[in-house]
C-alpha cells in the first residue's frame, strides 16, 4: 500500500489529467449493462478528486466524455448524460466546502440543454474555489481543440488583430481551451489501454504517461497516490541528457 509519507510533498505534479476508461468491461465482469459500470464509476470520481486536493494538486482534468462517444448506442449517450446531469448536482455542495472550482473543457454546446444549465451553474457557484480546479472533458478531443483554436486564429488574422508572424507556440496554446492551465506533468489511464484516445494531443507533449490495468471503478485514493509515486520517480529530461538534468 503507498502510503502518504512515501510521497514527496515537494513534488507533487500540478496537473493530472485522466484518462477514466473501463467502465463497460467492469460491468460486463459482473454480468450488468454498461450503464452499471458508469454508474459505479462515481466512487472512483470522488476518491481522486478528494486525494487530488489532499496532495495539492492544482489542477486535475478528467476526460469524462470524447467527440468520439457520441458513436456509442443513444441509450448509453443518454444515460452518461444523465449521470452527469445527477453527479453534478449532487457533488456541487461537497466541492464548494473544500474550495474547489470547476470548469468543463470540450465542444459544450452539443451537450443536452439541462446539462449545461446544470454545469453553468456549478461553475458559477465554484468560481471562488481556490484550492483545486476540477476540468470536465466533455465532448472534447484534441483534434476538435485544435481545430476551434485554428479557426479562431483565423478570423483574428482575417480581422487584423493577430499577424501571421506573431503566430508562436506560446500563442498557439492561448487559442486551445486549455489556455489558462499548465500542461499537465502526469497523465493516468486505467484499465490497460496504451493510447491517447484523442484526449490532449498539444498539451500532452511531455507529459508523463503512467497506465495502470485497474478498472476506472475500482480506481481509489492507493491508486492515486501509487500513480504519483510512479512519476516522482521518473527522470523527465525534456530532449535534454541525463547528465544535464543531474546538474541542473
Ligand atoms: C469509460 O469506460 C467511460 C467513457 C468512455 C464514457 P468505457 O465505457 O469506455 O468502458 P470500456 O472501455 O468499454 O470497458
Ligand atoms: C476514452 O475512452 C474517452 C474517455 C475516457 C471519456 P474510450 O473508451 O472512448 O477510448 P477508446 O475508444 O477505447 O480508445
Ligand atoms: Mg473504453
Amino acid at each position: 500500500m503507498t502510503g502518504k509519507a512515501e510521497i514527496d510533498t515537494h513534488k507533487i505534479p500540478s496537473h493530472v489529467a485522466v484518462i477514466m476508461d473501463g467502465n463497460g468491461r467492469w460491468a460486463k465482469q459482473r454480468g450488468g449493462l454498461r450503464v452499471f459500470g458508469h454508474q459505479s464509476a462515481i466512487t472512483a470520481v470522488r476518491e481522486t478528486v478528494e486525494e487530488a486536493a489532499e496532495l495539492g494538486v492544482r489542477y486535475l482534468t478528467l476526460y469524462a466524455f470524447s467527440t468520439e462517444n457520441w458513436n456509442r448506442p443513444a441509450l448509453e449517450v443518454m444515460a452518461l448524460m444523465q449521470l452527469l446531469v445527477h453527479t453534478i448536482r449532487q457533488e456541487t455542495a461537497t466541492l464548494l466546502k473544500n474550495s474547489i472550482r470547476l470548469e468543463a473543457i470540450g465542444d459544450i454546446s452539443t451537450l443536452p440543454a439541462n446539462c449545461q444549465r446544470e454545469l453553468a451553474e456549478a461553475m458559477e457557484l465554484t468560481k471562488a474555489g481556490n484550492r483545486m480546479t476540477l476540468v470536465l472533458a466533455l465532448s472534447y478531443s484534441g483534434r476538435w481543440d485544435l481545430t476551434q483554436a485554428a479557426k479562431r486564429m483565423a478570423v483574428d488574422v482575417a480581422s487584423g488583430q493577430l499577424q501571421p508572424t506573431d503566430v508562436t507556440e506560446a500563442v498557439v496554446a492561448r487559442y486551445l481551451v486549455t489556455a489558462n492551465m499548465p500542461d499537465p506533468e502526469l497523465l493516468i489511464r486505467t484499465s490497460g489501454e496504451q493510447r491517447i484516445s484523442n484526449f490532449l494531443l498539444w498539451q500532452l507533449a511531455y507529459t508523463e504517461l503512467y497506465i495502470t490495468d485497474v478498472l476506472w471503478p475500482d480506481f481509489r485514493k492507493q491508486h492515486f497516490r501509487e500513480a504519483i509515486l510512479a512519476y516522482q520517480g521518473r527522470e523527465r529530461r525534456f530532449g535534454k541528457t541525463s547528465e544535464q538534468i543531474a546538474v541542473s
